[in-house]
C-alpha cells in the first residue's frame, strides 16, 4: 500500500498545478483505498510477488477517484470524507475537468501495462460504471423501484469497480479465466455489500461519522433499499415521499420525519441484512487451494464492507 501511495502521487505530476492540488486534496483527504487494497490482496491470495498489480490498483483508484469528482458535482454535494468536497472548494468546473485528467491519466497508465486483457476489462468496466450513474439518473424519483431495480443501479454504479479490482489482482497473478470469473464475482458481491450499507448509513449515520451529508438520498432522487422497504409497510410514507418528489426538494421536517418512519419499518435492518447476505456470498467464493492467510484478510474484507459504520 505504500507502493500504491507513492505511483498515485507520481501520477498527479502536471505543470497545470490545478492539477495536482485537486488531485492531491481528494487522494489524501481519507479515503480508505478499498479498491487497491483489494486488488494488491488478490493477486497475492495466489501468490503474486511481481509489481505489476501496483499501478493497476492505481488505475482502479483514480477511476474511483475521477468518479467520486463528478458525482459530488452531480449530486450537489458540498462534503465528502469530512471535509469540503472538491467542487466546494475550487468549484464545479475545475472538479470535472480534474476528474477528466485522472480519469484519462488511468488509460495512460493502462496502454503502459500493455495488456490488451487488461485495457479491455478495465474501459468496459468503467462504461458500465457511466452507464450505472445515468441508469440512476433516469430513475430519479422513480417511486415504484423495485429491490431487483434498485440492485440493478448498485451493481452498475458501485459493485463493478469492485469487481474490477479483484478481477485485474486474479488477472495480474496468472489466474485461469475460471478463478478470475471467480474473484470477479467475490469483488461484485462484495461491492453490492458495500453499497447497500452506504444506502443503510443514509438513513442511519450522524453527517459527522459520515463525512458527508446524511438523508440526502431521497432528496436528490434517489430510491434506495431502506425506503423501499419501509414504504411497503407504510402508506402514509407513500403519500410523503410522493409529495417530496412532486416538490422536488424537502420542507421544514421532512428530513426528520422520513428518517423515523424508515427505521420504525426496520429499513435499515432489512438493507443490513442483505448486505450481511451478499458478503456472505463473497466469502463462500474464496478458493481454498491459496495463501490462506491472505485468504482470511479477504473474507475480513468481505465482513468489513457490510459492517462498516462509515
Ligand atoms: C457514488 O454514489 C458514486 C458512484 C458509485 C459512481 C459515480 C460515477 C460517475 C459519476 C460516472 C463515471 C465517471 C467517470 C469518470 C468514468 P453515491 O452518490 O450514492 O454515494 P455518495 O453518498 O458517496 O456520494
Ligand atoms: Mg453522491
Amino acid at each position: 500500500m505504500a507502493l500504491v501511495d507513492v505511483c498515485i502521487h507520481q501520477n498527479l505530476q502536471s505543470d497545470i498545478i490545478i492539477i495536482p492540488a485537486i488531485g492531491h486534496y481528494i487522494v489524501n483527504s481519507g479515503g480508505k483505498r478499498f479498491r487497491p487494497l483489494l486488488c494488491l490482496l488478490t493477486a497475492r491470495l495466489f501468490g503474486y510477488h511481481g509489481e505489476r498489480h501496483i499501478p493497476l490498483s492505481v488505475v482502479v483508484e483514480f477511476i474511483h477517484t475521477a468518479s467520486l469528482l463528478h458525482d459530488d458535482v452531480v449530486d450537489s454535494s458540498d462534503q465528502r470524507r469530512g471535509s469540503p468536497s472538491a467542487n466546494g472548494v475550487w468549484g464545479n468546473q475545475a472538479s470535472v475537468l480534474v476528474g477528466d485528467y485522472l480519469f484519462s491519466r488511468s488509460f495512460q497508465m493502462l496502454v503502459s501495462d500493455g495488456d490488451m486483457a487488461m485495457l479491455s476489462l478495465m474501459s468496459n468496466v468503467t462504461n458500465a460504471l457511466a452507464e450505472g450513474e445515468v441508469l440512476q439518473l433516469s430513475r430519479t424519483f422513480h417511486l415504484e423501484m423495485t429491490e431487483a431495480e434498485c440492485l440493478e443501479v448498485i451493481e452498475r454504479k458501485t459493485a463493478v469497480l469492485f469487481k474490477a479490482a479483484s478481477e485485474v489482482g486474479a488477472h495480474a497473478a496468472g489466474q485461469s479465466p475460471e478463478t478470475v470469473a471467480i474473484m470477479a464475482e467475490y469483488g461484485m458481491c462484495l461491492g453490492v455489500a458495500f453499497q447497500l450499507m452506504d444506502d443503510a448509513l443514509d438513513y442511519m449515520a450522524e453527517a459527522e461519522d459520515a463525512g458527508k451529508p446524511v438523508g440526502h438520498d431521497l432528496e436528490e432522487g434517489k430510491i434506495t433499499l431502506p425506503l423501499i422497504h419501509a414504504m411497503q409497510g407504510d402508506a402514509e410514507l407513500a403519500v410523503r415521499v410522493e409529495e417530496i418528489s412532486e416538490r422536488g426538494c424537502y420542507q421544514e421536517g421532512d428530513r426528520a420525519w422520513v428518517r423515523q418512519r424508515v427505521a420504525a419499518q426496520h429499513g435499515c435492518d432489512f438493507t443490513m441484512n442483505r448486505a450481511k447476505d451478499y458478503a456472505a456470498r463473497a466469502k463462500s467464493l474464496l478458493p481454498n487451494d491459496v495463501d490462506m492467510d491472505v485468504r482470511k484478510l479477504l473474507a475480513d474484507l468481505a465482513d468489513f464492507s457490510a459492517h462498516r459504520p462509515y
